[in-house]
């Protein structure tokens, strides 16, 4: 046996620093995939233009002047919420099936662990730091537990919900018989009538403009103060760590 090889101890202690130094090392891993960040801007694009025009489908600008024959603005205005309603609704279809076939963190959008104690410590932990509470963060790879909550309740289910009443209501100006009558026609008398639809679907803006306010917020407000990159990891993907 030679006597220069290093002892059994002493070469594990070697690898040991080895990964430890390599792990220090690592600063950045790669989170969001490209369909899922196309997707992220196409489709906060969508809502906002969906929210404007559909502000002014409930509360419509006054008589236009001239002849009604030579106006069509609400057309328009009807006309670009439809476009940016399929958009939203071919997006969302594109996204679950990429959460099919993309990498795990394309999955957290859809599903929170409620059954998991510890998910529900570190949710907690969250919020006593968005509150000023607490003075230090936890650090995550893909989305931090309270926004994986807003995001599966505020965003995913209610942007379902519009989409539902949406196509319901795109079927009484379709008529009866099209696809989105004999699809989503019977969200109409679950409801009650077509009016009671408008306003759980006027009401649903409002629950996702809340939503987005705080998402915005709470993105530059992490990007700031959190221990991770944010918004840059919705352009780029990669996920850098301050510490
Ligand atoms: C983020 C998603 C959406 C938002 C914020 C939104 C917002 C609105 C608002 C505020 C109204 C006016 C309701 C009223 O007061 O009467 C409206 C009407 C309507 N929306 Fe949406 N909407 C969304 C998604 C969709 C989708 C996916 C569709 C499906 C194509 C759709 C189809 C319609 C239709 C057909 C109307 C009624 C138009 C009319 O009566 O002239 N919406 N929307
Ligand atoms: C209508 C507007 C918006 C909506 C509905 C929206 C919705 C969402 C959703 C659903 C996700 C989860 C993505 C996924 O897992 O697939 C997300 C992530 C994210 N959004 Fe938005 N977003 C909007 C606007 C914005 C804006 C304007 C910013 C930038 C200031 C932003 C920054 C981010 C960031 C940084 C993430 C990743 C969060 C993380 O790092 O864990 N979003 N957004």
């Amino acid at each position: 046996m030679s006597t220069s090889s290093p002892s059994a101890p002493a070469a594990a202690a070697v690898s040991d620093d080895r990964v430890v130094a390599r792990a220090q090392s690592i600063k950045s891993v790669y989170v969001f995939e490209a369909p899922v960040r196309i997707w992220h801007w196409v489709n906060a694009l969508a809502i906002t233009a969906l929210a404007i025009t559909g502000y002014f489908i409930g509360s419509p600008l006054p008589t236009q002047p001239g002849e009604a024959s030579a106006n069509f603005l609400m057309g328009y205005i009807r006309f670009a919420h439809f476009a940016a309603g399929y958009l939203l609704a071919v997006g969302i279809l594109g996204r679950l099936y990429w959460a099919v076939v993309g990498n795990h963190h394309a999955r957290e959008l859809f599903w929170v662990p409620i059954f998991q104690r510890a998910y529900w410590a570190e949710t907690w932990g969250m919020l006593k730091w968005y509150a000023f509470v607490s003075a230090r963060p936890g650090r995550y790879v893909g989305h931090n537990p309270l926004a994986r909550l807003a995001m599966f309740f505020a965003f995913f289910l209610l942007t379902i919900f519009m989409i539902v009443t949406g196509f319901a209501l795109y079927g009484e100006g379709a008529q009866m018989g099209s696809w989105q009558e004999r699809m989503f026609g019977w969200v109409i008398p679950l409801f009650g009538q077509s009016q009671d639809v408008h306003t759980w679907h006027h009401l649903g803006m409002w629950g996702l403009i809340c939503f987005v306010i705080i998402h915005v917020y709470a993105a530059i407000r992490e990007d700031i103060m959190g221990r991770s990159s944010v918004v840059s990891t919705m352009i780029s993907g990669h996920r850098t760590f301050k510490d």
